[in-house]
Parts: C-alpha cells; structure tokens; sequence
C-alpha cells in the first residue's frame, strides 16, 4: 500500500520508518513542497518518496501530522476528499511541537473536528497516543507486543487502519468511535501517553 503523510516532522517520519519496514510506501509532503523533503527521503530510504499535498491525499490512506494549529489551515488546503481513509495522529496543543499548552477543544474529540473540516474522508484516530521514541521502538519487547488504539466512526476504515497497525507488530485495541475513543485516547485522555504490551496470543 502506497500512504501519504501530511506533515514530515517527528511524528511523520517515526510512522513512514514504521510503515516502510512492514514494506509499505509513504509519500511524504509538508507546506514547503518536494524539494525541501529531499534530505528526509533519502535518510528515510528506499520506498520513501517526497510529494506534494495534492499527491499525499491522493493516496487511498493518509496521515495527518501537523501541529494542531494549523489543522484547519491545512485541511482546507487540501483536494476534496474522495473516501479516502486520513489517520488523525493530531494532539490539541497550542504552538510548536514539545510546547504542551494544551489547545480548548470544547465537548467535541479533536478527531471529530478534523472530520468536520475533512468532509469525504474516513477519520481514524490512531498514532497520536505514541511518543516518538516509542513509535521508533520495536512494537515487539520481550516477546510481548506494543498496544495501539484506534478510534473510527467508519468500520471498514478503522479496520484497515487496524490491519496496518498489526502489520507493524502492533497488538490494536479498537476504543470504539470517534468521539468516544477518541476522547479516551487524545491528549489529556486517561490512555495518552500511556504504554501497555501484550503477552501471550496475538488477538487478531
Ligand atoms: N512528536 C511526537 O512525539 C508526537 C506524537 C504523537 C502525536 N504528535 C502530534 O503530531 C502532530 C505533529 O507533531 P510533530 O512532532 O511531527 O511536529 P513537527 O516535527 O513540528 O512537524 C510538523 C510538520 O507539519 C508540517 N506542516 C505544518 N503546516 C503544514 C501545512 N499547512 N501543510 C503541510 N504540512 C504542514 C511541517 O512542515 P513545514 O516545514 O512545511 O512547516 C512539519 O513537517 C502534532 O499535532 C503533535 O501533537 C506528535
């Protein structure tokens, strides 16, 4: 599968080095265009390419990985979304990745808003609940596996997302919808930040 990555920070680069060894593709993109990407592909390595906006969403799955603030911005930038599935890997902080300034959200999960600005894409919430250094680890620890939550409104979609995540070594918990797995999982929800691991039969 080829996935396209809006964002090519930390988040998008720990998720295309995790996605490129379980022998996916990733296209890469960011507001400076392909060429600023070039370094960042050639570290990132074979299968790896760099791409603009337009030919990340292309791809039939995408993740989101902006700082939140410009979430908005970013979406409304993007091509109408035909279907195709967007990973919300988001967390609602104000200012630049690393500053916690947690962002007011209201009642609503921060994956129901990117939904409301994405209309046509199928929202998971998935990815977001990882630090970095923990996506760049290897879901497998001691012969037990990493869990990773997932959230969705769109069955098929969070069951795509979960086949990919188990590709990846993960062990995938499904929280249930949008709103209230994504609540359970994004920034300031009890699962954030939280690690577990899994032992003994894979749950498929
Ligand atoms: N870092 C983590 O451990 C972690 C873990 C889980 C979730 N998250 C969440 O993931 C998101 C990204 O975090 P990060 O740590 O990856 O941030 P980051 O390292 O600052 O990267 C942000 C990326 O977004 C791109 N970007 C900004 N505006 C854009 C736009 N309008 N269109 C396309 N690309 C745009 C930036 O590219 P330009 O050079 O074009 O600005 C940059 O590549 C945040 O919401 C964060 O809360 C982070």
């Amino acid at each position: 599968m080829e996935i396209g990555t809006i964002g090519a920070g930390d988040l998008a680069q720990a998720f295309a080095k995790r996605v490129l060894k379980a022998r996916h593709k990733v296209k890469i993109s960011n507001s400076r265009g392909p060429d600023s990407l070039r370094e960042i592909v050639s570290q990132l390595g074979r299968g790896a390419t760099a791409a603009t906006r337009e030919g990340a969403v292309a791809c039939e799955m995408v993740l989101l990985a902006v700082p939140w603030d410009n979430v908005p911005e970013t979406l409304a930038r993007l091509p109408k979304w035909n279907n195709q599935i967007l990973i919300d890997g988001v967390n609602p902080f104000h200012g630049k990745a690393g500053n916690f300034t947690p962002a007011n959200v209201g009642n609503l999960s921060t994956s129901q808003l990117v939904a409301a600005l994405a209309p046509g894409a199928r929202v998971v919430k998935a990815f977001n609940h990882m630090l970095v250094p923990n996506l760049e680890a290897d879901p497998v620890a001691n012969g037990a596996r990493r869990v990773a939550f997932i959230s969705a409104d769109d069955d098929n979609a969070k069951k795509r997302v979960q086949t990919l995540l188990e590709n990846c070594g993960y062990s995938v918990v499904d929280l249930g919808s949008l709103r209230d797995g994504g609540l359970i999982q994004q920034a300031g929800g009890p699962l954030a930040g939280r690690y577990f691991f899994e032992r003994g039969e894979y749950h498929k």
